[in-house]
């Protein structure tokens, strides 16, 4: 693999991708061929944020492989609490393991952290910015379901704006052929700017709609999530967008019988659990899915031999990113760097256009 971290899976070409959702397939069906591949190798897993299935499927698929694991999933039992700083601590931690598993809240901190780590980094969600392995989990998903990551009408419903998990799945799913979106949100919670350009400059066909029951029959595959309360200013803003879209049994009876249904996981109301025992509903197969996906990076990871990535843009003179949630803000020793769009300025960490 050329990259050395997995940021953005972006930076994976599509070459490699196939290599690793065919890895994970194969893991999948024959997994005592993998038992010892990654026998005396150390897995740092840094969780500054809450997560079940992400830490334990990254964890599970270590130990699977025949590895261990170290880390933290309360900064506060951390020296972080001490008001260490990220870089420092991504220096130590990166003399003790093989690789690096971080989630964090701030935005762009995955790659600030891969700047200071000596070994692969890999970023399991950076506030409401990214969230590739998810990404990676949907598309093996997606391959093994479906048979195809072409050609689909894809429906996201939810948290456009806050959701990461839809950032990663749609920047992925606009560069394969054929594929056509409908993004299904209220105005308020529609995607961000930065992801409008991603469709726009991706070519595929995207619209926008207020109304789950009037999409759904037109979809191949539907993405719910949930709205991401922790991301709300207040919460009077959040208790007026929660329950707006849920996915019932009569929704699912407006559907093609070929359907599936997707979602990262954890739900909160936006699919009733009726909805589970459809054949249909292929959100708790997609966990288990994600297992074999990390396992797949993570063998792809330490076998790689590519170069440290440098994060690609310039400084732009006094300028500062002016997103309060940008790694830039909270970490003062991450450099100020921009590249460029469309001739408008971008920060490289946190993807937000710099404004005038
Ligand atoms: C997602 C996340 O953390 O962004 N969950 C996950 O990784 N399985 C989705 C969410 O929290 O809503």
């Amino acid at each position: 693999m050329q990259t050395h971290n997995l940021i953005d899976l972006g930076d994976i070409s599509k070459a490699d991708l196939d290599e690793i959702i065919r890895l994970a397939a194969m893991i999948k069906a024959n997994p005592s061929i993998f038992t010892d591949a990654c026998h005396g190798k150390i897995m740092a897993t840094l969780f500054y944020e809450p997560s079940t299935r992400t830490q334990m499927s990254f964890q599970t698929a270590m130990l699977r492989l025949g590895g261990q694991i170290i880390g933290f999933d309360n900064p506060s039992n951390a020296s972080v609490a001490k008001g260490e700083s990220l870089k420092d601590t991504i220096r130590v931690v990166s003399g003790y393991a093989d690789v690096i598993v971080m989630r964090n809240p701030v935005e762009g901190s995955a790659l600030a952290a891969s700047m200071y780590s000596e070994v692969p980094l890999i970023n399991a969600g950076d506030g409401g910015h990214l969230h590739p392995t998810q990404t990676l989990t949907d598309l093996v998903t997606l391959s093994a379901e479906k048979g195809s990551l072409e050609n689909m009408t894809i429906g996201l419903c939810g948290d456009m704006k806050n959701g990461r998990t839809v950032h990663s799945l749609i920047k992925t799913l606009s560069k394969y052929k054929g594929n056509k979106f409908i993004l299904i949100s209220t105005p308020e919670l529609q995607l961000p700017p930065y992801m409008l350009d991603v469709l726009r400059e991706s070519g595929c066909p995207y619209s926008f709609s207020d109304s789950l029951e009037k999409s759904i029959a037109e979809l191949d595959v539907l993405y719910m999530t949930r709205i991401q309360q922790e991301r709300f200013r207040t919460a009077e803003e959040y208790e007026a967008q929660k329950g707006i879209y849920v996915l019932d049994k009569a929704k699912m009876a407006l559907a093609k019988p070929d359907l599936i249904v997707l979602h990262p996981l954890p739900r909160v109301d936006e699919i009733t659990v009726e909805v589970d025992d459809d054949p249909r509903a292929k959100y708790f197969a997609q966990a288990e899915y994600g297992m074999y996906a990390r396992m797949a990076l993570i063998i792809t990871m330490l076998t790689g031999k590519a170069d440290q990535d440098v994060p690609n843009g310039k400084v732009l003179d006094g300028r500062c990113c002016q997103n309060p949630r940008c790694v830039t803000r909270s970490e003062g020793y991450v450099p100020h760097l921009f590249y460029e769009k469309g001739g408008r300025s971008v920060c490289s960490f946190c993807d937000s256009l710099l404004e005038e």
